[in-house]
């Protein structure tokens, strides 16, 4: 693992936005040794007092409107996706593109195909649905960091549905 804190950014700065900042700016408290260092680095909103003042809270220097800004930043590891679900797929299509690890808030995708598009583009490494799911974040945060391969991590159906598209069940 790298030795540096991971950056990260939050993508949508409502009501899950919030509790994703906050998650990470708690990291350490909560999980101890076990957390990775994170460093919270930017907070992205199209509304920008919203963005600026979830900023303001945790003490984050940087506040976007575009999460294009948030694509192109080479000081961004990872980035929570915590967008209305329309927005889900351009996003984490984009970010898996420029080499960043992802955490998409559940749902996913609206739709299986949408998903499955996701999956496409993006290796699954971790789900969220039971009662092991925060050490299996941890531990994809930390494979992401150490080798810099980008990894999306989502709810129970994306990994069900990639599951089933791996033994051809799905077309
Ligand atoms: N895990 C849970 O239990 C849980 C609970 C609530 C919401 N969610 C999920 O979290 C995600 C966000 O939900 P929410 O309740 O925080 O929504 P929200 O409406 O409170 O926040 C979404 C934010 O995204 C911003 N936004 C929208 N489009 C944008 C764009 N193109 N660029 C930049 N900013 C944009 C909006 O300004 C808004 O502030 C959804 O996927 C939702 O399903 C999950």
């Amino acid at each position: 693992m790298a030795d540096r804190a991971i950056r990260v950014a939050v993508i949508g700065a409502g009501m899950a936005g919030r509790a994703h900042a906050a998650g990470y700016r708690n990291l350490r408290s909560l999980y101890g040794d076990a957390a990775p260092r994170v460093k919270l680095v930017a907070i992205a909103d199209a509304n920008r007092p919203l963005a600026a003042d979830l900023a303001g809270k945790f003490e984050v220097e940087r506040v976007e409107t575009d999460w294009e800004a948030i694509a192109e930043a080479d000081d961004v590891d990872a980035v929570s996706v915590v967008l209305p679900n329309s927005e889900h797929r351009h996003v984490v299509e984009a970010l898996a593109a420029r080499g960043k690890a992802i955490l998409c808030e559940k749902p996913a995708a609206r739709t299986a195909p949408e998903a499955m598009a996701m999956a496409a583009v993006v290796g699954i490494a971790s789900s969220f649905a039971d009662g092991a799911e925060n050490a299996l974040v941890l531990d994809a945060v930390k494979r992401a960091a150490a080798d810099g391969t980008p990894v999306m991590i989502s709810d129970e159906r994306l990994r069900a549905e990639a599951e089933l598209a791996a033994e051809g069940a799905l077309r």
